[in-house]
């Protein structure tokens, strides 16, 4: 009796591939209303001798079964993960994904191109705070509070007189306060004014530049100048020095180049603020009256950037988006 119900789970397990069948065949022979189960329970109506002959052969085939059912459960899940591993064949042949490399962005590489001319010209690298008091922005640049050109220049106040630089020029207080000339310095940096539109951004970039000495001319001033534009555009580039105000130089000029506008059309494009320094500027650095004479300049990077590159609008630079910058 016993041995046919082991031949007849055998046969059943031969057809079973997945756990579920698995349950199906265990409750044929061991649920409740299993085979085997059935047969235990007739038991009870044997003589005691027979009870305990009968009742040990089905306890032997009961453990037979549990063995046979485990190791076709180990076997169906040791199948599962095999088939598994096999769907997930790595293809050792298929081309690599490639990496993608950055690149410096476009306003790092004007700045860095800047600061190597002058560098070359015998400039000296120096940089500044960003956050400014109202006297080294304004104050001792000859801008009084309430001058009128404050509101060229307004910018984000902070706390105490506090405030983000609108230029880079508070340097020129910053070194000429500490040294004596003669003085060759440029100082790039980050300013910020309260502007937005195709040429503004509230957040932008100049380079600065002091020469001072004995005798420093607008001659010096120009040359310099001309000389940066030709090695920073090529010599076909055209140039314009056009009359000026700053409250710290005097005489002072704005440099245009000319430049292709959005439209096509052929415009100048304000691109430097320059100058000599004005006396007022030495008496508030404590320079004596009369001793020494000095060429300033403020460049905007941005600017320079927007012509080299051809773009029409400054606001791109920072959009941060890779399209436009990948192509620099
Ligand atoms: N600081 C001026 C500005 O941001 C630019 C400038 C003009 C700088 C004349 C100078 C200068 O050093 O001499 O508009």
């Amino acid at each position: 009796m016993s041995d046919n119900h082991l031949t007849r789970i055998k046969d059943d397990l031969k057809n079973v591939s997945s756990e579920n069948e698995l349950m199906n065949v265990k409750s044929k022979y061991l649920g409740k209303k299993g085979e085997i189960t059935l047969l235990t329970n007739s038991l009870k109506d044997l003589f005691i001798e027979d009870r305990k002959k009968q009742g040990a052969k089905i306890n032997n085939t009961k453990k037979k079964m549990e063995l046979l059912l485990e190791n076709k459960l180990d076997k169906i899940r040791s199948e599962l993960i095999d088939a598994k591993l096999s769907e997930e064949k790595i293809d050792v042949t298929l081309p690599p994904r490639g990496s993608s490399f950055g690149s410096m962005h476009p306003i790092s590489q004007v700045l860095g191109e800047v600061v190597a001319i002058f560098t070359d010209f015998g400039f000296e690298v120096t940089e500044g705070p960003e956050i400014e008091t109202d006297y080294y922005n304004f104050e001792s640049l000859n801008i009084p509070k309430d001058h009128p050109a404050r509101d060229m220049q307004d910018t984000f106040y902070l706390e105490g007189d506090k405030l983000l630089r609108t230029h880079t020029s508070p340097m020129q207080v910053r070194i000429m306060e500490k040294n004596k000339p003669p003085i060759k310095i440029i100082s790039p940096g980050k300013v910020y004014r309260c502007d937005s539109d195709v040429t503004h951004t509230p957040m932008f970039h100049q380079v600065e530049g002091l020469f001072v000495d004995e005798i420093v001319t607008f001659g010096n001033l120009k040359g310099i100048l001309i000389e940066f534009c030709s090695r920073f555009f090529g010599k076909d580039i055209k140039i314009r020095f056009r009359p000026s105000y700053f409250p710290f130089t005097e005489p002072s000029a704005e440099l245009d180049i000319e430049w292709t506008d959005k439209s096509g059309d052929k415009t100048w494009m304000e691109v430097l603020g320059c100058g000599m320094v004005n006396p007022k500027v030495f008496e508030f650095v404590g320079y004596q009256h009369n001793q020494f004479s000095g060429l300033a300049f403020g460049i905007g990077i941005e600017r320079l950037a927007m012509i080299k590159f051809g773009i029409t609008d400054i606001r791109y630079f920072y959009q941060n988006d890779l399209k436009f910058l990948s192509q620099f």
